[in-house]
């Protein structure tokens, strides 16, 4: 629907936004609840996404219970274990923090501080105020890329979105799938029908101290092809 009176967008807030969106871990403030209006919030924002086909069979599982938490919280950590032993799926591909770059390359520059801060969240996810697990109807893991790629695209797009709106209000979290190694005990532990897929989960509290900065990444201009693969502009 057009909208004839449209808002002037703060481009500089909304890139702040988008920028300094990390996974925050350390700096989850452990204390402080979270309340439910402000989830609830960010939430309707997050719903704002797209869906295959406008589906919206999306449920997002909010998990407060602290028992709750320390039973996921011993998945993720048993989860984080197989992974980093080298023992799951993901090792042979290359999105793997086991993965080595050349000592110049930026992603082996930044690997010490996310082993450090990705310790921490192992060691003390029971302890932060909010899990979010967001879900979609359906399984799909046997079928083609066409299906995967429309299935995981009607709940990821609404996860990231959450995570920004929650960071709009200063509210930190962190997309982490680790507990997904036990998808199945987490499911039955929060009652969630075996005929949906969990996503990810994002641990939610309060950032603690000051703004977060945006990230060193790879260029976009190395990144991008144009026409033909490995056609690169300046
Ligand atoms: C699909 C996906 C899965 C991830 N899983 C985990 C995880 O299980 N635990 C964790 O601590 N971080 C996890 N991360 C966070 C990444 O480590 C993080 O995004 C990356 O190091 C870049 O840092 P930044 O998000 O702060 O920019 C995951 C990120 C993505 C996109």
């Amino acid at each position: 629907m057009p909208n004839q009176t449209a808002k002037p967008i703060d481009l500089a807030s909304v890139d702040h936004v988008l920028k300094t969106t990390r996974s925050v871990r350390q700096r989850l403030d452990l204390e402080r609840a979270v309340p439910d209006s402000l989830i609830n919030e960010a939430l309707e924002i997050a719903l704002q996404a797209p869906t295959g086909a406008n589906t919206q069979t999306w449920r997002f599982m909010v998990v407060t219970d602290a028992s709750l938490r320390a039973k996921i919280a011993d998945y993720y950590r048993q989860g984080a274990e197989r992974y980093v032993e080298g023992k799951t799926a993901l090792t042979r591909t290359g999105v793997n923090m086991m993965r080595d770059y050349s000592a110049e390359d930026l992603r082996q520059q930044q690997k010490a501080a996310l082993m450090k801060s990705g310790g921490f969240l192992m060691e003390n996810l029971q302890r932060v105020p909010v899990f979010i697990i967001p879900c979609l109807e359906s399984r799909f893991e046997q079928d083609d890329v066409f299906t995967q790629a429309s299935m995981y695209g009607s709940i990821l797009p609404a996860t990231w979105s959450l995570m920004l709106a929650l960071r709009a209000r200063r509210v930190a979290s962190a997309w982490t799938t680790l507990h997904l190694l036990y998808e199945r005990e987490v499911g039955d532990l929060l009652g969630i029908p075996r005929d949906y897929t969990q996503a990810a989960l994002l641990p939610v509290a309060w950032l603690k101290g000051g703004d977060l900065n945006p990230a060193q990444r790879l260029p976009a201009s190395t990144l991008t092809f144009w026409n033909q693969w490995g056609t690169t502009r300046a």
